[in-house]
């Protein structure tokens, strides 16, 4: 078999594919209120044509995990059917979806049927009004049923991920702590990152990890737990237990402190593009290829090219860098 290695030795199994560029939320440091230029239906690969893909990774390329994220992947039409075609892969990979939850209680448990293995549930406030700021509508309710309906799934911990803004919701972390540990899921911190539609963000204004920490130990004591280090491997989140519980938190501090050296990850747009990196400057097209006839063995020698090619890091405190072209919500989470 093939192997995803790039020039640095890191070898890529995590695909991440996004569904769509469309989300129904508006959050204000992802997308502006009118929305982006999305996609039309005959530049997304069809159900078949991301399978399709995903088969060549998982049986020629060595791919062990899939997210599906989006934009909001739920508003993918038949979500459930490429849920259940992908788990019948060869090997079949494990199968994680990133969404901001709405929908997600109707929905969880024929997810869940149809093959998923893990949820990740965004969340960035419990106050009605600051949700309805971020994310310009008024759907917390949903969001916090969605979750629910996730956990009652019994699907491993379901993960929640909190995006900090100054003077909007940072003061809201320990209070976000102690709710997630009442609902048993998982609470992750994000740094945010350089990948607004808007071009807004601003290293200054951005909630580091430390004061995240500092936040949180105002009110628990939160213990590093060496166990849990070996364990991260390639994982994003630096993760901590809460002392006198059952429970961690987790950080992803993907500026100050960051985890390239470490990557596992690809990406595939929901236009077919492949990108070695959030960050990457460059797209390798799959859906041409896809499109004219090519066969497995030539796309994977396309995937295994563009792979050599990926950068040591993002470079964000580089004074070169240059934010992508696309945003977070059309390159996926
Ligand atoms: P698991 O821990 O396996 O559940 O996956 P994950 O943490 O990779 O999944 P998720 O999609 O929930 O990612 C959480 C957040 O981590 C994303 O929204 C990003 O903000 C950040 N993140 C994920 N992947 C990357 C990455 O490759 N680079 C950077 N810099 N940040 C990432
Ligand atoms: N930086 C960090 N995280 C972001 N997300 C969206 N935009 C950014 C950004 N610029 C988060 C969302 C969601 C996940 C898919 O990515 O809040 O939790
Ligand atoms: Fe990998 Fe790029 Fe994320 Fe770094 S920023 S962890 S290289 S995808």
């Amino acid at each position: 078999m093939r192997a995803l290695t790039d020039r640095y030795g890191r070898v890529a199994t995590d695909l991440r594919v996004s569904l769509t560029d469309r989300c129904n939320l508006r959050c204000d440091y992802c997308m502006p209120a009118e929305g982006l230029d999305w996609l039309g239906r005959d530049e997304l690969l069809t159900d078949d044509e991301t399978v399709r893909l995903i088969d060549i990774g998982v049986r020629l390329l060595g791919i062990r995990t899939v997210r599906l994220t989006g934009g909001e992947p739920l508003l993918r039409k038949n979500l459930e059917g490429l849920v259940a075609a992908i788990a019948g892969l060869s090997p079949r990979p494990e199968i994680a979806l990133t969404t901001n939850g709405i929908g997600l209680d109707r929905r969880a448990w024929g997810l869940r049927r149809a093959g998923l293995d893990r949820l990740n549930v965004s969340l960035d406030t419990l106050d009605d009004d600051t949700f309805a700021k971020i994310t310009r509508r008024r759907r917390l309710p949903d969001v916090l049923a969605g979750i629910r309906a996730a956990r009652d799934t019994g699907l491993s911990p379901v993960k929640i991920n909190t995006v900090l803004l100054r003077g909007v919701n940072d003061h809201e972390a320990p209070d976000l702590l102690a709710w997630a540990i009442e609902e048993g899921v998982r609470l992750r911190f994000i740094e945010q990152m350089p990948l607004d539609a808007q071009h807004g963000w601003r290293r200054s204004e951005m909630i580091t990890a430390e004061e995240i920490l500092a936040r949180l130990s105002e009110r628990y004591e939160l213990v590093e737990d060496p166990a849990e280090a070996l364990r991260r491997g390639s994982a994003p989140a630096e993760t901590y237990r809460v002392a006198g519980t059952d429970h961690t938190v987790g950080v992803i501090a993907s500026v100050t402190r960051p985890f390239c050296g470490a990557c596992d990850r690809v990406r595939l747009t929901a236009d077919g593009q492949l990108r070695n990196c959030l960050f990457a400057r460059e797209e390798s097209d799959l859906r041409t290829p896809l499109r004219t006839g090519w066969s497995d063995d030539r796309i994977a020698d396309r995937w295994v090219a563009a792979l050599a090619g990926k950068r040591a890091g993002h470079g964000i405190d580089d004074p070169t860098f240059l934010q992508p072209d696309r945003p977070m919500s059309a390159i996926g989470g």
